[in-house]
C-alpha cells in the first residue's frame, strides 16, 4: 500500500510567489494528494541552527531546487508526470550567486566571526616579507551512492516509523516533530545503514524524512520518496565554495609572524550548518603551523543557490587552503620551496591554536620528519629536477601537505553518546548505539569494543540498526567523532555489565578481590588462580540470580569547553596529524596530469582496525583530490546549476587516482580520549588531497616560472593549460 511522494520544486532562484494551479495535476489518474505548506500541522520550519528555512515555499522562492509543493500518488512515475502539470506563476526578483557580493549589500546568514591573537599591525612592522592575495576554492558534491530519501509508515496510535537516508536520526526525528506539530515520542527513525554521507546527510536528510512523515500523517499510509540523482544534484546543499584573502608575514628566517584573513563563504538561501562550518573555518585557518600574531574574520554569506552544508573537513579544507595559497605565495616571491616555509612553522609541543588550546603529544613535527625521511623527499626533489631537465613536453611537480585537524565538535554540547547493550540469556549480546554506519566502518569498531570487553570474538556480537526509540538524543554521526563518542559509552555499558558479573563470581569462588576476574576467549577466569567458568556457564548463573543483564552506557567528552564570544578555550579533545607527499606529472601539451604517487605518515594512535583505517584515508585523500582537480561546481548568474549530472560534473575514476598510495602508520600512544587510544580517522585525509593543488601548481611553474595562476581551485585541466601559457587564469566571477 505505498504511496511515492515527489517534489515540484522553484526554477528560478529568486522571486515572488503569484500563483500556484495544481488543478490539472490533481486530476491525474494515480494522483492521491498534493501538499503545500498551508497543509502542514505544525511548522513549515526545517532549519537546523538558526530558524530560516521553510520545508515548503509560503510566499517566495529563495532557490532553484527549493520545494514549493509534494505530490504524493500510486507510482512515482505518476508522480513526476503531476509534478509537470503543475504551474506556478513567480515573479523574479534579483539574483545574487557570488558571496563577496552578498556581503557587500549586507545579506549576511548569521553574525560575522572575529577572531585574533597577538597583535599583527605591531608584527608586520617586524616583518622582511609581506604578501597580500586572494584565494578560493569551489564547491564540492557529496555524490553519496545512495541518494537523499525517507520511508515513513503509520506505527499505530498516530505515530510514524521513519526509515531515513540519514546521519542524524535523532535530528530528523526532532524536525518532523516540529514540523507535524507533535512531540517527539510519537516519531520512531531507524537506519540500517546508509550509503554514504560524507556530511551531507548531517542534516540536510531531514526535510525529506518530514515530507513523507507529513503525507503519512495526512492519508495514513505509507509513503516513501527516494531521490533521483538529479533531483538530488539540483536540490541538496553541497561544500561551502569561499572566497578569501589573506596577508602573511615573515621575517628574515621564514618564520611567520602574522597572518590576517577573510574568509567570505558562499551559504546559500539558509543557514543550515552554515555558521558552524564558518567558526571550524576559523580554528583551521592556520593548519598545522604556529602563528604567534593572527587575525581572521570570517562571513557566512546568503546567496540564491541550494543551502550549503557539512562536507567532510567541516570548513576545515576551506581554511587550510588559504594558508597554503599564502605560503605558497611567499615561497615563490622569496625564491625558497615552499617546504622550507611550511618545515620552518610546524606545530610544536605546547604551542597555542588560534583558539588558546595549547598542542598535547603533538606529532606535526613528527608527522613531517618521517615523512621526509622515510619516504626520501630530497632524493625525489633531485630526480624530479633531472626529468624536468630533459622533457621539455612532460613536467612532474611535488608539494607536501601537513594536516592538524581538531577532534571534537567545536559546538561543546553535542559531544556526548548513548549505547544500550543486552546480554541474553544464552550469552548471545545485542548492542545498539547512536553510530551511523555510512561505509567508514563504525559498525566493524562498535563490534570490536563490544567482544573486547566481554572476551568474547565478533560473531557473537550482533549489532542491532541505530534506533531512536533504543538510543535517544543522539548527535549526528559526525565531525569523524563517531565511534569515540558511541564507542566510549558502549564501552560504558559492558562495564556495567561486566562489574556485575565480576561480584558474582568472586562470590561464587570465594575471592576477594573482584577484580581478578577477568573475561577473555569466551572464558570467565581467575587473574592468578585457577577458577573458570565458560561466558555462557557465567551467564546461565546470573539469570538464575536475577542479575541485570542490561546497561545502557553514557560518555559526554570531558575536559573541553569554548567561550563563545571570544572564541577562546579548549575546544577539542585531542588533534590528529599527518603530512602527505603528492607527485604528479604534468602533460605540457594537452594540460593533462596524472598523480604519480602519494606518500603519507599518518597518525592513527593505536588503530583499532588499521584495515578500516586505511581505507579511510585512501577514500579521503581520492575525495579531497578530487575537490582540488576536477570536481568543478558550476553555478550561472541566474542561480542555475550547468553542472546537474554526473557527466559534466567529473568526481575521481579509477584513472584519476594516484597510481601508488603508500601509508605509514605512525604509532603514537594516542589518547586516552579516544577510542581505546585508536585516534578519530573519517575527515583528515580529505586534506592530504590539498597538495594536488600545489604539486600542480609547482609542475606548472617548472614550465613557465612567469607564470600568472590565481590560487582558484580546482585545478581543472584548462586551468592547467591557461597557467603552462601564460594566460592569466583568473579568479572566477
Ligand atoms: N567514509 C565513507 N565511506 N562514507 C562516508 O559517508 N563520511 C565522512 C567520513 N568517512 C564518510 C566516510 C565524514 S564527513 C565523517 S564526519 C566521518 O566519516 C563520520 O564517521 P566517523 O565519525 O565514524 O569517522
Ligand atoms: N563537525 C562536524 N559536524 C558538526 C560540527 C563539527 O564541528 N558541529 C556541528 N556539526
Ligand atoms: Mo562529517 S562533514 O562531520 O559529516
Amino acid at each position: 500500500g505505498t504511496l511515492f511522494a515527489k517534489v515540484y520544486a522553484a526554477k528560478v532562484a529568486h522571486g515572488i510567489i503569484n500563483n500556484i494551479d495544481i488543478t490539472k495535476a490533481e486530476n491525474l489518474p494515480g494522483v492521491i494528494r498534493i501538499i503545500g505548506h498551508k497543509d502542514i500541522p505544525g511548522q513549515n520550519q526545517v532549519g537546523g541552527i538558526i530558524a530560516d528555512e521553510p520545508l515548503l515555499a509560503e510566499k517566495e522562492v529563495d532557490f532553484i531546487g527549493m520545494p514549493i509543493m509534494i505530490v504524493v500518488a500510486e507510482s512515482d512515475v505518476i508522480a513526476h508526470h503531476a509534478c509537470q502539470l503543475i504551474e506556478v506563476d513567480i515573479t523574479p526578483k534579483k539574483v545574487i550567486v557570488d558571496p563577496v557580493e552578498a556581503y557587500e549589500v549586507g545579506h549576511l546568514l548569521s553574525d560575522p566571526i572575529h577572531c585574533k591573537k597577538g597583535d599583527t599591525t605591531a608584527a608586520f612592522t617586524n616583518c622582511k616579507y609581506i604578501l597580500e592575495g586572494e584565494a578560493e576554492s569551489g564547491g564540492q558534491e557529496h555524490v553519496y551512492l545512495e541518494t537523499q530519501g525517507a520511508y515513513a509508515i503509520p506505527n499505530g496510535d498516530r505515530s510514524i516509523k521513519i526509515f531515513s537516508s540519514t546521519q542524524g536520526p535523532t535530528a530528523v526525528q526532532r524536525t518532523v516533530a516540529k514540523v507535524l506539530g507533535c512531540t517527539m515520542n510519537q516519531i520512531e527513525v531507524d537506519v540500517n545503514r546508509i550509503g554514504g554521507g560524507f556530511g551531507g546527510k548531517e542534516d540536510q536528510a531531514s526535510p525529506w524524512a518530514a515530507m513523507v512523515a507529513l503525507a503519512t500523517h495526512l492519508l495514513d499510509r505509507p509513503v516513501k520518496y527516494i531521490l533521483e540523482r538529479g533531483e538530488d544534484l539540483q536540490m541538496t546543499g553541497k561544500r561551502h565554495p569561499y572566497k578569501s584573502r589573506y596577508k602573511i608575514g615573515l621575517d628574515a628566517e621564514y618564520n611567520i609572524l602574522a597572518f590576517e584573513a577573510q574568509y567570505f563563504q558562499n551559504g546559500g538561501a539558509a543557514a543550515d550548518l552554515s555558521p558552524a562550518v564558518l567558526q571550524r573555518t576559523v580554528f583551521h585557518s592556520t593548519n598545522s603551523y604556529f602563528v604567534p600574531n593572527v587575525n581572521v574574520s570570517a562571513y557566512s554569506c546568503r546567496t540564491n543557490l541550494p543551502p550549503n552544508t557539512a562536507f567532510r573537513g567541516f570548513g576545515g579544507p576551506q581554511g587550510m587552503f588559504v594558508m597554503e595559497a599564502a605560503i605558497h605565495h611567499a615561497a615563490r616571491s622569496i625564491g625558497v620551496p615552499t617546504h622550507v616555509i611550511q618545515e620552518k612553522n610546524l606545530l610544536t609541543e605546547g604551542a597555542a591554536f588560534l583558539y588558546g588550546q595549547k598542542t598535547e603529544d603533538c606529532e606535526a613535527q613528527n608527522c613531517w620528519q618521517q615523512a621526509r625521511l622515510n619516504y626520501e623527499v630530497d632524493k625525489q626533489l633531485v630526480s624530479i629536477e633531472k626529468y624536468n631537465e630533459v622533457h621539455p613536453n612532460h613536467k612532474k611537480g611535488l608539494a607536501l601537505m601537513p594536516v592538524c585537524f581538531g577532534i571534537s565538535f567545536t559546538n561543546t554540547m553535542m559531544n556526548n553518546a548513548r549505547a544500550l547493550v543486552h546480554v541474553y540469556s544464552d550469552g548471545s549480546v545485542g548492542i545498539s548505539t547512536g553510530a551511523i554506519e555510512m561505509g567508514q566502518g563504525v559498525s566493524s569498531k562498535m563490534i570490536q569494543v563490544a567482544a573486547g570487553a566481554f572476551g568474547l570474538s565478533n560473531v557473537d556480537i550482533k549489532l542491532e540498526t541505530t534506533n531512536t526509540t533504543r538510543v535517544a538524543n543522539t548527535s549526528p554521526s559526525a565531525a569523524s567523532a563517531t565511534a569515540d563518542l558511541n564507542g566510549k559509552a558502549l564501552l560504558d555499558a559492558c562495564e556495567q555489565i561486566l562489574s556485575r558479573l565480576k561480584i558474582m563470581l568472586a562470590k561464587t569462588w570465594n575471592i576477594n578481590d573482584a577484580d581478578t576476574v577477568i573475561f577473555h576467549n569466551g572464558q570467565a577466569t581467575e587473574l592468578g588462580g585457577t577458577k573458570k567458568m565458560d561466558w555462557k556457564e557465567a551467564i546461565e548463573l546470573a539469570f538464575q540470580q536475577r542479575i541485570n543483564l542490561s546497561a545502557k552506557g553514557h560518555y559526554a567528552t570531558p575536559r573541553i569547553h569554548i567561550d563563545r564570544t571570544t572564541l577562546q578555550g579548549h575546544p577539542f579533545a585531542y588533534h590528529v596529524y599527518g603530512t602527505a607527499i603528492l607527485t604528479c606529472t604534468v602533460d605540457c601539451i594537452r594540460g593533462n596530469y596524472e598523480f604519480d604517487a602519494v606518500e603519507i605518515v599518518h597518525d592513527f594512535g593505536t588503530s583499532l582496525n588499521p584495515a578500516v583505517d586505511l581505507g579511510q584515508i585512501e577514500g579521503g585523500l581520492v575525495q579531497g583530490i578530487g575537490w582540488m582537480t576536477l570536481e568543478e561546481l558550476i553555478y550561472n548568474k541566474k542561480g542555475e546549476l550547468k553542472s546537474g549530472n554526473l557527466a559534466n560534473y567529473k568526481i575521481p575514476d579509477i584513472y584519476s587516482v594516484p597510481k601508488t598510495v603508500q601509508v605509514q602508520y605512525l604509532e603514537t600512544i594516542g589518547s586516552d580520549l579516544a577510542i581505546l587510544k585508536s585516534k578519530a580517522v573519517g575527515e583528515p585525509p580529505l586534506m592530504y588531497g590539498i597538495g594536488a593543488y600545489f604539486a600542480l601548481y609547482n609542475a606548472i611553474m617548472s614550465f613557465n616560472p612567469e607564470t600568472k595562476m590565481a590560487y582558484s581551485a580546482p585545478m581543472t585541466a584548462e586551468k592547467v593549460l591557461m597557467g603552462l601559457y601564460g594566460v592569466s587564469v583568473p579568479l572566477s566571477v
